[in-house]
């Protein structure tokens, strides 16, 4: 039987280690790319995709008020900031392969499906840069306790795709735009050479993932009929929780397609 792109993107979630889920993405999106481009593209197919992906029993996994403050001026902050970053990663890896197992049913171009396979693909090689910077320190991935929220909002928007693209790429990815700057600064004060390739290498593929985002989401819209902007004010208010905060990213933002009018309303708790 053909293996369909919903088997692999299970394949992936089902996978625990981090080295483990990164190698099989970064093979099934090489398998998915080489058969578009023979023109034979690989059947979509029906899954039934976990919940909650497959996590290592390392790190442990803590509410957030829990785990320590991060203090970057000393090398423990930033190997602690470094791994609460791989942590977001390998989430973002899980993420963009949930995006395409669990939605079937809206019969979506396959342009969306090639988006969110090289979105997957970036974060398992981003993953991989921290998990190696990580290394590089005399730590890695699970040393360190991690958050345990960053699957919810996942969870709150497995049936709704407009929620979890509102809430995903165009939340929390577009503030990895605003945030990734000033950790940039960070690593270079600490001439941290290799840290700061990779972040920049982040940098600069996230303003894809969230152009994603905003693309598909204004798709789905217009299909509907739908008004974006207040559909997305709505979705971002019922599904994430908390004012957005300010600054912003304003440039990388208009890169990526997200206006102003789509996160500033957001920065003051709804009424
Ligand atoms: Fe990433
Ligand atoms: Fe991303």
């Amino acid at each position: 039987m053909t293996k369909t792109l919903r088997d692999m993107a299970v394949e992936v979630l089902t996978t625990a280690d981090g080295r483990a889920k990164t190698a099989l993405s970064h093979a099934h999106a090489r398998a998915w790319f080489a058969a578009r481009k023979a023109g034979a593209p690989m059947p979509l197919g029906q899954a039934a995709p976990p919940l909650r992906p497959a996590r290592p029993a390392k790190p442990d996994l803590l509410d957030p008020r829990d785990v320590p403050r991060r203090r970057p001026g000393s090398p423990a902050g930033r190997a602690a900031l470094l791994h609460a970053i791989a942590h977001i990663e390998l989430n973002a890896v899980d993420l963009h392969w949930d995006m395409i197992a669990r939605f079937p049913g809206h019969e979506m171009p396959l342009g969306f499906y090639d988006d969110w396979v090289k979105a997957a693909d970036e974060e398992s090689k981003h993953f991989n840069l921290l998990g190696d910077c990580l290394e590089t320190h005399g730590s890695h991935y699970g040393a360190l306790p991690a958050h345990a929220g960053m699957w919810r909002a996942a969870e709150d928007t497995a049936e709704d795709i407009l929620g979890r693209l509102a809430v995903v790429p165009m939340v929390l990815e577009a503030r990895g735009l605003d945030v990734t700057p000033g950790m940039i600064e960070v690593f270079e004060r600490a001439q941290d050479t290799q840290t700061v390739a990779a972040l920049q290498t982040i940098y600069a593929e996230e303003v894809g993932h969230v152009a994603y985002g905003s693309k598909w989401f204004n798709y789905l819209c217009g299909r509907q009929g739908l008004d974006p902007q207040p559909v997305f004010l709505d979705l971002v208010r019922r599904y994430f929780h908390g004012p957005l905060k300010p600054p912003f990213n304003e440039e990388k933002r208009a890169q990526a397609g997200l206006p102003p009018d789509f996160y500033w309303p957001l920065t003051e708790p709804a009424e």
